[in-house]
């Protein structure tokens, strides 16, 4: 298995720039199943969760033409031969669920097995589920835990989530487009990957309004174009790539993201003292020789703070003299990095839903484990900065959501390198 060999580095400095939002691509990977005309995606990042998303594609007899150095896929959906995603590659990605709401619209079934629970969670899927039934969906779920969907034809509804859930707001959405009628989702996940989909299925000749918002109104149409769409910056990437200034107190220019997608980011890293300005050719994160504070975070759904970078900030938390807090509102075990950053020196606590960061102690490099995508960039970052040699294992998980991140950080003057056992 590979690991990434990490070495105290001197402050990152220079450019980066930010890759397609692997939470955007994947929905709207999905949404091309629902149009039997040929769609082109740019801005497509080379990840291991789009490989995945690409081979269910194919699996389903879809033409899947990729060129991973434009970063480009052509989807050719005229002919789906089969609804049932293979199991090998649906167990390699809990994303994968949301080509049930397509499959659903475009062929009157959809045969997915169920995601599982990963390190982060159970990762339940009832609120989908929910809302493919209220548009007239049958399920059934067998023994072996295959989720079996039909119907004779979808009809809108009013859908009510009981939470924003990302995933089962795209189901429901992709699942109306092709419904017959209204349909008016409400408590709907406002992420800006949300709002992409929505931009790329409007494209196609969906009816959507109210993307962004807590409440989404698709108007049914009989069938869906073709359409040609860039995806939007990844801003977790782009988060992390700021918390990689701050930890290690150095400069960076982002490029290639958009603001407004990382308020709470910008928010909370000016709270620690990091100088953070807009120039037209990206955002500069400045915490070059700054002796920052500590503070507080609570991840909620957006804009809240994202969940997402709860792992790599309480990273830069555990660098930073005093006592912060942090709160996971959205996930019931997503402090799987802890153990990991303790084992580095870091003085962290957790009761129930809180980690309490006596931050300020010097990190010492050891071997450690990325136990998720997220918390594998947590890892990575205090090896950028912990005296010694940090050996993180388990990186597959990392490589799923951050593209060339050896790299990158190469680039920005980080002493990483990527070795097979
Ligand atoms: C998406 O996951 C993202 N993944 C996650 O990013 C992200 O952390 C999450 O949204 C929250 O922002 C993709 O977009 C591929 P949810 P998703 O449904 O859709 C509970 C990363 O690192 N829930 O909003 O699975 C669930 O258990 C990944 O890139 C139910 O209880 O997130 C969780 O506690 C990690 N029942 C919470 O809601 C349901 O039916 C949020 O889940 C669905 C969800």
């Amino acid at each position: 298995m590979a690991k990434f060999v990490i070495q105290k580095s001197g402050p990152l400095e220079g450019v980066v720039e930010i890759s397609g939002a692997k939470n955007a691509v994947l929905p709207i990977l999905a949404a091309t199943l629902l149009s039997s005309e040929k769609c082109v995606l740019e801005g497509v990042p080379a990840l291991k969760d789009v490989d995945i998303m690409c081979d269910i594609i194919q699996a389903l007899g879809v033409s899947v033409n990729r060129s991973i150095e434009e970063s480009k896929v052509e989807i050719d959906a005229s002919v789906i031969n089969t609804s049932r995603a293979p199991d090998h590659l649906v167990e390699k990605m809990r994303a994968s669920m949301v080509a049930m709401g397509p499959l659903l619209a475009r062929m009157g079934k959809a045969e997915i097995h169920l995601p599982g629970g990963c390190a982060i969670g159970d990762r339940p899927i009832e609120l989908h589920l929910k809302g493919l039934k209220a548009l007239g969906a049958e399920i059934d779920i067998s023994e072996n835990g295959l989720v079996k969907g039909k119907t004779d034809g979808l009809v809108g509804t009013d859908i009510y989530l009981d939470f924003p859930s990302v995933g089962a707001t795209e189901n429901i959405v992709m699942a109306a487009c092709l419904a017959s009628g209204t349909t008016l989702l409400e408590n709907a996940a406002q992420e800006p990957e949300i709002v992409d989909m929505c931009n790329f299925l409007n494209k196609m000749g969906a009816r959507i309004k109210g993307a962004g918002t807590d409440t989404i109104k698709i108007e049914g149409v009989k069938s869906l174009r073709g359409a040609r769409h860039v995806i939007i910056p990844d801003r977790i990437e782009a988060g992390t790539f700021m918390v990689a200034a701050a930890i290690t107190r150095g400069t960076i220019l982002v490029k290639n993201m958009l603001p407004d997608h990382v308020k709470p980011i910008i928010a909370k890293l000016r709270e620690c003292g990091c100088d953070i300005f807009m120039t037209p050719e990206g955002v500069v994160v400045d915490a070059s020789d700054r002796e920052l504070k500590s503070t507080d975070i609570k991840t909620l759904p957006y804009p809240g703070f994202p969940t997402d970078i709860q792992s790599p900030f309480m990273a830069l938390l555990t660098t930073v003299e005093g006592h912060s807090t942090v709160i996971e509102t959205v996930f019931e075990n997503r402090y799987m990095h802890v153990r990991e950053l303790n084992k580095m020196g870091a003085d962290i606590s957790v009761k129930d839903r809180c980690a309490i960061i006596n931050g300020g102690r010097p990190l010492k490099g050891t071997n450690v484990l990325a136990t998720d995508l997220r918390a594998g960039a947590a890892v990575v970052l205090a090896g950028l900065v912990a005296e010694g040699v940090t050996e993180v294992s388990q990186i597959y998980h990392i490589e799923r959501g951050y593209e060339n991140f050896v790299e990158k950080i190469t680039n920005l003057g980080g002493i990483i390198k990527r070795v097979d056992d």
